[in-house]
């Protein structure tokens, strides 16, 4: 089983940025607390970050016969963007939504998310965990799907 999981604007920045809201852990951080998950529930996994939405966009559009789900968590694009959702449709991967805060807490601007619009899951104000969650879960979707 192989996942990709994708990071989009200003995630490399963690620890640095707003740490009150995403935390003092940095990126490298969250990269290797994601590769633990993968490895203890079997998953081979490529993470990628990038603060461009048509690198997004071509991200998930490679993906399709390379992996078999995704996790996603578009930041900033959450909000915005329709071509990251119009890319994950077209490939039809099964995807997980991720979010560090809550948004639905936060600014009016937030409460809109096109991603989960075809998302199976969207988990949000968990913090590193939310990784987590979305990764087992997904793998036991594609566990069970494989049988
Ligand atoms: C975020 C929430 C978004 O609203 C924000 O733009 C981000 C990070 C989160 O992980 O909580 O950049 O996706």
């Amino acid at each position: 089983m192989k996942l990709l999981i994708l990071n989009g604007p200003n995630l490399n920045l963690l620890g640095l940025r707003e740490p009150d809201i995403y935390g003092k852990r940095t990126y490298a951080d969250l990269c290797a607390y994601i590769r633990g998950v993968c490895a203890e529930v079997g998953a081979d996994c490529d993470i990628r970050q990038t603060n461009h939405e048509g690198v997004l966009v071509d991200l998930i559009q490679q993906a399709y016969g390379v992996y078999d789900g995704i996790v996603i968590n578009p930041a900033a694009y959450t909000h915005t963007s329709v071509a990251i959702l119009d890319a994950l449709k077209a490939v039809g991967l099964p995807t997980v939504e991720v979010h560090l805060s809550d948004v639905r807490t936060r600014e009016d601007f937030r409460q809109v998310s096109y991603v989960s619009l075809c998302a199976r899951r969207t988990i949000m104000g968990r913090g590193f965990d939310g990784y987590g969650e979305a990764i087992r879960w997904l793998a036991e979707q594609l566990h069970a799907a494989f049988k």
